[in-house]
């Protein structure tokens, strides 16, 4: 693994926010020349002395999915924090590709750059159907500006009907979002996040709180989303986890504890020790 260089001129230009990186997209191409898309390293966050993130050094792959486990107050949402700019980290350094210095880049810069993420509720337009959720997200542009009076051509038809088959919504176009199950309205927020085409997209617990059918249905769409996306997806659920695992990712006390394959992390003692035997 080799570090990557330091900020270019251009991730610097759009680091800083200037008008002209809102006019356009600045932000340079992710280079992943080198392997790594995401690339973390010495990351501590603190809250009032307390390290969330301890030290963390994490690398993942362009197009691999990635699981992250680890028990309650592990840092793992605190991780997404740090990659997508909600949260700062205290010390370290967070790359996007060789060259986007993610610590630089405000929120909607990161979302703009090509990372998306999916909180662990559900937040779809309730009063909305699924469609017009889909085409609001689609017209919405990564910053959260939405453009209403744009008429959706037949290429962004053709990607809604697309990822409203891959989330398993193709029969529910009309329903009212309000109306949907829990997992079905985690997939709409899925698929609206997806018509973004993020080249990064993380999920905070997606299964949590769907039935073992959903369960299994979003195990399918991981795996769907691997390879055109980079994945990382955090959970609890073993059992779903074991359904999508490539490499897993152990988090403990804010930094890594173990990685590998499901089966050797699944029975390393100090996994067990700390999160699995509980
Ligand atoms: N904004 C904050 N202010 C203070 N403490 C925080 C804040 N965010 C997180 N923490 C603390 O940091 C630690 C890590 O939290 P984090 O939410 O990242 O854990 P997690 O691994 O996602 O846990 P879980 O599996 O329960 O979701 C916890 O002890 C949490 O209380
Ligand atoms: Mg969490």
């Amino acid at each position: 693994m080799s570090p990557p260089a330091s900020a270019s001129d251009n991730t610097a230009r759009a680091g800083e926010g200037s008008a002209q990186a809102f006019g356009h997209l600045v932000t340079p191409g992710v280079d992943v020349s080198h392997g790594p898309i995401l690339y973390l390293e010495g990351v501590t966050v603190s809250f009032d002395g307390f390290r969330a993130l301890n030290d963390l050094s994490l690398t993942l792959d362009d197009g691999e999915l990635r699981c992250i486990i680890g028990p309650n107050g592990a840092g793992k949402t605190t991780m997404m924090d740090v990659i997508t700019g909600k949260t700062r980290p205290d010390t370290g350094r967070v790359f996007f590709g060789q060259t986007i210095d993610l610590t630089r880049l405000a929120e909607s810069q990161i979302a703009q750059a090509g990372i998306g993420r999916k909180f662990q509720r559900p937040t779809v337009f309730e009063t909305m159907t699924v469609f017009e959720n889909m085409e609001l997200a689609l017209k919405t542009d990564k910053r959260g500006w939405a453009s209403l009076r744009a008429t959706l051509d037949s290429e962004q038809l053709g990607r809604i009907e697309s990822i409203l088959e891959m989330t398993n919504l193709r029969g529910e176009v009309d329903r009212i979002a309000g109306t949907l199950s829990h997992g079905q309205k985690q997939w709409l927020e899925i698929g609206m996040l997806l018509s973004q085409e993020p080249r990064v997209v993380l999920l905070d617990e997606p299964v949590a709180g769907m039935t073992d059918a959903e369960t299994d249905k979003t195990a399918e769409l991981c795996l769907q989303l691997e390879k055109k996306h980079t994945v990382v997806v955090v959970e609890h659920d073993m059992e779903f986890v074991a359904k999508i695992a490539r490499k897993v990712t152990v988090l403990c006390e804010g930094s890594v504890l173990a990685e590998g394959a499901m089966d050797v992390v699944r029975n390393d003692p100090r996994v067990i020790e700390v999160y699995l035997g509980r």
